[in-house]
């Protein structure tokens, strides 16, 4: 596979690479699209890179390089989440999906006790959530008017995961939205 990941030291080798990708960046659809360095050194000194909730990868690509930020959060529940940031330079060139498939190899093959990997994104996240739906995952919750946006109206946040079971089978289980027809 041309992408892998490598495990991101925060406090040490990785602290000013890791200030200026998010500080070089854009993510529009974040909470804050345009985090400053005093936010990174913030969000590094409170363990939000790595603790025991909490812990980051680089994605490298074999030929594009280091193409983004991968951190698997919620670690100590039964069902992680993650937040995925490529570079700019590297978005909308189809990597996303893959990037899912490796983040569910890691997950499922590193924490045997994990049955679910979840993902939360806005609904107007395009590209995300065909990426979700590319990779298989199931589209589980839509929250109306669940994520708030600075200045504006809030959207609604859109819940994906995939199972264990699916991971092994390499199935879709969808959602039985109403089995008893209530
Ligand atoms: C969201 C993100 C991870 C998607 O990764 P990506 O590699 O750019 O996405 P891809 O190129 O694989 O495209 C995925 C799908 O979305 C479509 N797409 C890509 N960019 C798009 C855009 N700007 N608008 C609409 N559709 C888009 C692609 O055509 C593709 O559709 P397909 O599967 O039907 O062919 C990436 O763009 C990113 O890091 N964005 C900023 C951070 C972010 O929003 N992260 C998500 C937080 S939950």
């Amino acid at each position: 596979m041309a992408l892998s990941l490598t495990r991101i030291d925060p406090t040490g080798t990785d602290r000013e690479a890791l200030v200026d990708f998010f500080t070089s960046n854009r993510f529009p659809f974040h909470v804050d699209p345009q985090p400053t360095r005093e936010r990174v050194d913030e969000a590094i000194a409170a363990g939000r890179f790595r603790d025991d909730d909490n812990d980051s990868y680089w994605i490298d690509h074999a030929e594009q390089g280091r193409v983004g930020f991968l951190r698997f959060e919620d670690l100590t529940d039964q069902a992680p989440l993650f937040d995925l940031r490529l570079a700019d330079r590297a978005r909308g060139k189809g990597l996303a999906a893959t990037i899912l498939a490796l983040g569910a190899d890691h997950v499922f093959s590193t924490m045997p006790e994990v049955r679910r990997f979840e993902g939360q994104t806005r609904e107007d996240n395009v590209a995300m959530r065909r990426a979700f739906r590319r990779a298989g995952w199931v589209q589980e919750a839509y929250y109306r008017e669940g994520w708030p946006v600075e200045g504006g109206d809030p959207v609604a946040s859109v819940a994906y995961s995939v199972l264990r079971r699916d991971w092994e089978s390499g199935e879709t289980t969808p959602v039985r939205w109403d089995p008893a027809g209530t």
